[in-house]
């Protein structure tokens, strides 16, 4: 077994953490009370709706908006013309700012269904009405539509995500010369949107220079950030509240454009404003993955041992705006070749900025790699999983860094055991069921760990309760469940007792709630905060005569059912409430911020896991069903089994999408994202997806974060396309490198 077992994880003992608890906020939202961002009444709301370009490319030549003006209940129409100059904000430090990706500032248009202008009026209806209205002409350019015939204007980015675009490891020529056995092909992925069920919504409350905003986010004081910027008002002015966001997968982590329109509307109105982003628009305008085409090159000794590795390729990006989908970041340290090289370039189109979506650059990425690797296994005559393990990684070999935890050959083992991996016959077509085709597939998962800064407060009061605060957010991913149980698991308290107050600027800070970070992040502050609570009423125990903990230390005193008491005399003890009481304190609180983890310098953590499919193809029709599907996840210590499950399971159903249906296709004459709703765009129903048999590893990572947690809301969608990619070959003897696999591929 791994190293990990022989570590010795923080001496937890009150057991909420790991617990399998339903979530703290499940009837909130079964009932509808759970407030999302278009659901703040207001007295004297308005309603603004957005109006798109009907061209890709091109200016505006001219905008009437007279007879909007005059219909009933419109109050004010904003276009380049009469929006206010906004300043860029520069989220990443590697960035420029871009006054290019700000709205209504200048006629040009760089993409279909970019907002042109916005109208407020009295209702939604009457809003929409005066949209109706409004008359606009363009002077309409040709737009860029189509990767392949673009690639004559393929550019280097600056960077990768942290590398440069070329890179070299070792000696790739010679690598690959040493090679007896060579994979040489070319994988795509399409563009792909995030679709998360609630909209985009932003109500704007604005009272003279101070402005209340409910917005539907991944990052409250990145949106408070970008309206302060955007507008030139202090940060304390701006207010941003998102109690819970419906769904986010990457595309609710940047402020878009919408909020800077419903901030300037409601300023122009003078009353509270409600913008919502229409589903259609959503194609447009806030973000989506970013298609893809990867060569990729294996060579490799008949033993199986990768002598190189060569991962290059295209990703798209906007004309007016830089994103990268990197990637081949996780081929750097995937496995054990001395020799790699990696190449990306963009090539720019007329679409909105692609942006980060659940696992960017793992997914497309590691669905080249995967699907490479099982090719190569059938070259060799080799086990797929067999080759995985000749090339096992046993430190990073990018930074020659140990591991913080890797407990990948257990995730292999595990999921192989329970899936029946050794019933698979090697042979592709060689299992039926019936006159069904059966496969068998697997690939590895990967997701690296990121420990973002993240404040938080604690704050425990004379009854006996605690309030744990941070402005981080729940996703529906289970934020508000896991950092109760962390709050518990220190203070002592059952479920019950203490209450988490998340997603408002008025709290302490936290991050963007992306990249997989915040349970390891806001939870290590919130670990933080709690203990520093507890030492405070500590204090005041020890300092009370009256106090059977009196003269105690902090360290020889324990939490635990609500009482302080002597760890090595346990009946000697007494309530929270009884010591504020006495004492005449209302509350006392704890504060914690923690920074970037410097351990990360000394190790290199990534979360993993092995995805095990099975599929049955039906040879006359094509049609692909994921019969089974078997995984292992090595996420650190999950904070809750149920939720951590969970998101393990939400993550390969995506994949599963990614595998057989989703696919965002841009028409290219009008340059428009035709399939752009949910009976178009297909994603997995309850009917396509199997029981996903997922186990959460036991595991403890000391070097992630101090409450031993790595990151699971991105790993269980990494990989799992290949692992259905594979099986299809497996059971088809048709290779698709080109995603989705539609039936017309397979017949
Ligand atoms: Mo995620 S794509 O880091 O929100």
């Amino acid at each position: 077994m791994s190293a990990n077992q022989n570590i010795t994880g923080n001496n937890q003992t009150n057991g909420a953490i790991g617990k399998p608890i339903d979530r703290v906020d499940g009837r909130l939202k079964v009932t509808g009370q759970a407030r999302f961002a278009a659901e703040w009444p207001q007295d004297n709301m308005t309603h603004a709706v957005l109006i798109g370009s009907t061209i890709a490319s091109g200016r505006i030549r001219s905008i009437d908006t007279k007879d909007a003006l005059k219909s009933p209940g419109v109050l004010a129409v904003l276009t380049y013309q009469n929006m206010p100059k906004l300043k860029p904000v520069v989220t990443n430090p590697r960035e420029e700012p871009n006054a290019r990706r700000l709205p209504l500032q200048t006629p040009d248009i760089y993409y279909s269904n970019q907002y042109v202008a916005v109208v407020v009026a009295e209702t939604i209806e009457k809003a929409r009405q005066g949209a109706r209205l409004v008359r606009i002409t363009y002077e309409q350019q040709t737009p860029a539509t189509v990767l392949d015939s673009e690639r004559g204007k393929a550019f280097s980015p600056k960077v990768v995500f942290d590398k440069p675009p070329d890179t070299n490891r070792g000696d790739v020529p010679a690598g690959l010369s040493a090679a007896e056995v060579k994979l040489d092909e070319t994988y795509r992925t399409p563009t792909e949107h995030h679709n998360p069920m609630e909209p985009h919504a932003t109500t704007v409350v604005s009272d003279g220079d101070k402005l209340t905003v409910y917005d539907s986010t991944q990052y409250t004081y990145g949106v408070r950030h970008s309206i302060a910027t955007n507008f030139g008002i202090p940060e304390e002015n701006v207010h941003v509240i998102c109690k819970f966001t419906g769904g986010a997968f990457g595309c609710k982590g940047t402020p878009w454009q919408h909020i800077a329109v419903a901030v300037a509307a409601a300023r122009q109105v003078k009353r509270p404003l409600k913008l919502y982003v229409t589903r259609q628009q959503m194609f447009a305008n806030v973000g989506h993955r970013a298609e893809t085409e990867q060569h990729v090159v294996l060579a490799a000794k008949r033993t199986g041992e990768l002598t190189a590795i060569v991962h290059e390729g295209f990703s798209h990006t906007a004309t007016y705006d830089e994103y990268v989908e990197p990637f081949t970041k996780p081929t750097h340290m995937m496995y054990g070749t001395p020799n790699l090289k990696t190449s990306q370039k963009l090539i720019p189109l007329n679409v909105g900025v692609p942006t980060y979506m659940r696992a960017p650059g793992e997914c497309s990425g590691m669905f080249a790699l995967e699907s490479a690797l099982d090719e190569l296994a059938y070259k060799l005559k080799m086990d797929p999983l067999r080759l995985r393990l000749v090339n096992y990684a046993e430190t990073d070999p990018d930074t020659k860094l140990p591991w913080s935890t890797k407990l990948l050959k257990d995730c292999y083992k595990q999921a192989a055991d329970k899936f029946g991996w050794s019933r698979r016959k090697p042979e592709p077509r060689s299992m039926r069921e019936g006159r069904y085709l059966i496969g068998m597939g697997m690939a590895t998962a990967v997701y690296p760990v990121n420990h973002f800064p993240s404040s938080a407060r604690v704050r425990i009061l004379r009854d006996g309760t605690a309030i744990a605060e941070s402005s981080t957010h729940d996703l529906g991913t289970g934020t508000y469940t896991v950092l109760t149980q962390i709050a518990c698991e220190t203070l002592g308290l059952p479920v019950e007792k203490v209450q988490v107050i998340i997603g408002d600027t008025n709290l302490p800070k936290a991050m963007v709630s992306g990249g997989s970070s915040t349970v390891m992040s806001v939870g290590t502050s919130i670990q933080g905060a709690s203990k520093a609570a507890i030492a405070k009423l500590v204090e005041i125990a020890s300092a009370d005569s009256q106090s059977p903990l009196h003269g105690a230390t902090v360290d020889r005193v324990v939490a635990k059912d609500g009482k302080l008491s002597l760890k090595d005399n346990p009946g000697k003890g007494e309530v929270f409430s009884a010591i504020l009481s006495r004492a005449g304190i209302k509350e006392v609180e704890g504060n914690f911020d923690t920074q970037f983890n410097d351990k990360e310098k000394t190790h290199s953590a990534h979360s993993f896991g092995a995805h095990f499919a099975e599929v049955r193809v039906d040879p006359d029709l094509g049609e692909v069903r994921v019969t089974r599907f078997v995984g292992a996840y090595d996420v650190g210590k999950a904070m809750n089994m149920k939720t951590a499950t969970s998101q393990m399971q939400g993550g390969v159903i995506m994949g599963i999408g990614m595998a057989l249906m989703e696919a965002t296709i841009l028409d290219p004459n009008i340059g428009r994202f035709v399939n752009q709703d949910l009976a178009e765009y297909h994603v997995p129903i309850i009917a396509d997806v199997p029981v996903i048999d997922a186990t959460v590893l036991q595991s403890f990572d000391p070097y992630a974060s101090a409450i031993e947690a790595k990151g699971a809301g991105e790993l269980g969608i990494v990989s799992a396309a290949a692992a259905v990619a594979n099986a299809v070959y497996h059971a088809t003897g048709v290779r698709i490198r080109d995603l989705p696999i539609t039936p017309d591929k397979l017949l």
